[in-house]
């Protein structure tokens, strides 16, 4: 790959909130869990888990993200304008018509630090928002299920593993993908104030 594509890869991506109906195959999906999985972690451990929700199982979450919507919709109410209120509402109500939602778990255990284990599944996850990219789907980083974790938890059925009941496994947040059924503008990138160079 030459650099300036690199460059320009990261530059296209951008958060996609509405999705065709069109089935992602399951390799597709595999390869962007791969892409995923091809992230540092602290220690090696590789302490990602990944919950994978298609078909019936995807339209039944849906209750759960218009619950999450409660848990944010005055924060929004007050920070966007009516137009952008409503298109998120419906956003979380629809979660886009995304067919294929990813749930990402970090498992902290006492052999890594806390934030190490969670910074290593978010480097995962924008892995997984290149590829994304790469494979012509789009994809949104939420962290609205966060709202409803322990709902979550037992939707995915995570409550029962032995990790979970050792409180060794954390929900992070959750990626729709699909193909994409729209083109937003490029979110503006504020960069004063962000770095500070020292000598
Ligand atoms: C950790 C994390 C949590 C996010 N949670 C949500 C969310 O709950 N709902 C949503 O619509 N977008 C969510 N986003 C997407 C951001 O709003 C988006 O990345 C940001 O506005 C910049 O836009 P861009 O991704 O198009 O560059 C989240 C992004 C990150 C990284």
């Amino acid at each position: 790959m030459q650099k300036e594509e690199f460059y320009q890869l990261l530059e296209s991506r951008k958060s996609i909130r509405k999705f065709k109906a069109d089935e992602v195959p399951r390799e597709v999906i595999e390869r962007i869990l791969a892409a995923g999985m091809q992230a540092p972690s602290g220690k090696n451990r590789q302490n990602w888990r990944f919950f994978v929700v298609t078909g019936e199982k995807r339209r039944e979450y849906l209750k759960y993200s218009q619950k999450s919507w409660l848990g944010i919709k005055d924060i929004l109410a007050q920070r966007l304008k009516p137009s952008l209120y409503q298109f998120t509402e419906r956003f979380f109500f629809t979660l886009g018509d995304a067919p294929v939602i990813i749930f990402a778990y970090s498992h902290n255990d006492s052999e890594e630090r806390y934030h190490t284990s969670i910074g290593s599944v978010y480097m995962a996850v924008e892995n997984m928002n290149l590829a994304c990219v790469v494979e012509g789907l789009g994809c949104c980083t939420m962290g609205a299920p966060l709202e409803i974790k322990e709902d979550v938890d037992k939707f995915l059925g995570v409550d029962q593993l032995s990790e979970y009941k050792k409180g060794e496994l954390e929900l992070l947040c959750a990626l729709v993908l699909g193909y994409p059924d729209h083109t937003p503008p490029k979110a503006p990138r504020q960069l004063e104030g962000r770095v500070t160079w020292l000598k």
